[in-house]
This record gives structure tokens, C-alpha cells and sequence, in this order.
């Protein structure tokens, strides 16, 4: 028997620690929190995509009373910023939460769904996305999306 380690690493900042364009890309996701359909859940997202080309996508979640035919706003994002731009790789993308009032203190994390998706956009254009999770009082920051999505599931995957 052999045993694997996987670490990931996960930089924590504050807000006011990050870089000019790094809070802008933040601002923006927090800005499309208010443009969420989120009835069911009362939970909004916001997320912010930008491209190597210095545009910015943003999206929110989309609910529907049939529920899983609803989207979260990191896929809203990104497919929004593939579908403009096919040929322009993903330079990061910021994600931000609101419910009850607040933003969340602590950042949330792209579900299992999201994270496969940001996965393929990483493979599909051989560039790392850097992630920014927002918080009110942290900020995560992973370097590409290998880091949330260990043992994974690509292309390479189906030549067996
Ligand atoms: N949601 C997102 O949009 N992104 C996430 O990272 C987690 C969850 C949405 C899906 C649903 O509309 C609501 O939040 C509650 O799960």
C-alpha cells in the first residue's frame, strides 16, 4: 500500500492587501450580487470573469422553481466570457456571496459543478486562473484551478 498527499495552498489576504486590479475584479462581483435571481435560496452571487484581453464578465445566479435547472453565477460568468471571447484565455476570476444583508465574512467556495468547469477553461487555453474568494473579513486567493479541484477529470482523462 502507498499512500498520496495532495496539499493545496490557499493564500489568505485582506481586502485592502490586494492589489488595485485584483479589488476591482472583487468590486465588480460584489456589484452583480444585487443582479442575482436568488428567490429560493435568498442566497446571491456575484462573480467577475476577466479575460487576458483586460475585459471583464460578470454574472449572477440564476434560480428556477425547478431547481437544478438553475445556474450559479460563476458559470453565468464564465460561459458569458467563453461564448464573447472563444479565443481569449481566462485570467481570473473573483467570487462573492450576500444573504441576510451581508456579504459574508468568510469567503465561499465554487461548488463541485463550478470548479469542473473553470477546470476546463484552465485546460482548454494552458493558462492558469487565478480565483479570488471574497470575504468581508478574508480573502482566498488559489492560484489556478487544479488547487480546488484535486484528481481530477480532463480531456486527457478519456484517452484511457
Ligand atoms: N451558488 C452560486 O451561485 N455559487 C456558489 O459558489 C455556490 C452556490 C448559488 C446556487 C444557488 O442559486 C444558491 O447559490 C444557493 O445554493
Amino acid at each position: 500500500m502507498q499512500k498520496k498527499t495532495i496539499e493545496t495552498k490557499v493564500e489568505i489576504y485582506t481586502f485592502e492587501e490586494l492589489d488595485k486590479s485584483k479589488q476591482q475584479l472583487i468590486n465588480k462581483a460584489k456589484e452583480q450580487v444585487a443582479k442575482a435571481y436568488a428567490p429560493y435560496s435568498n442566497f446571491q452571487v456575484g462573480a467577475a470573469v476577466e479575460l487576458e484581453n483586460g475585459e471583464i464578465f460578470a454574472g449572477s445566479n440564476q434560480e428556477n422553481s425547478a431547481y437544478p435547472s438553475g445556474l450559479c453565477a460563476e458559470r453565468v460568468a464564465l460561459f458569458y466570457a467563453n461564448a464573447q471571447h472563444p479565443d481569449v484565455a481566462v485570467k481570473s476570476i473573483a467570487i462573492a456571496a450576500f444573504t441576510k444583508g451581508n456579504f459574508l465574512p468568510e469567503p465561499i467556495t465554487p461548488c463541485g459543478s463550478c470548479r469542473q468547469v473553470l477546470l476546463e477553461s484552465e485546460i482548454r487555453f494552458e493558462k492558469s486562473i487565478t480565483i479570488l474568494l471574497y470575504g468581508s473579513k478574508t480573502v482566498y486567493q488559489l492560484d489556478n484551478v487544479k488547487q480546488l479541484l484535486p484528481l481530477c477529470f480532463e480531456k486527457n482523462s478519456l484517452n484511457g
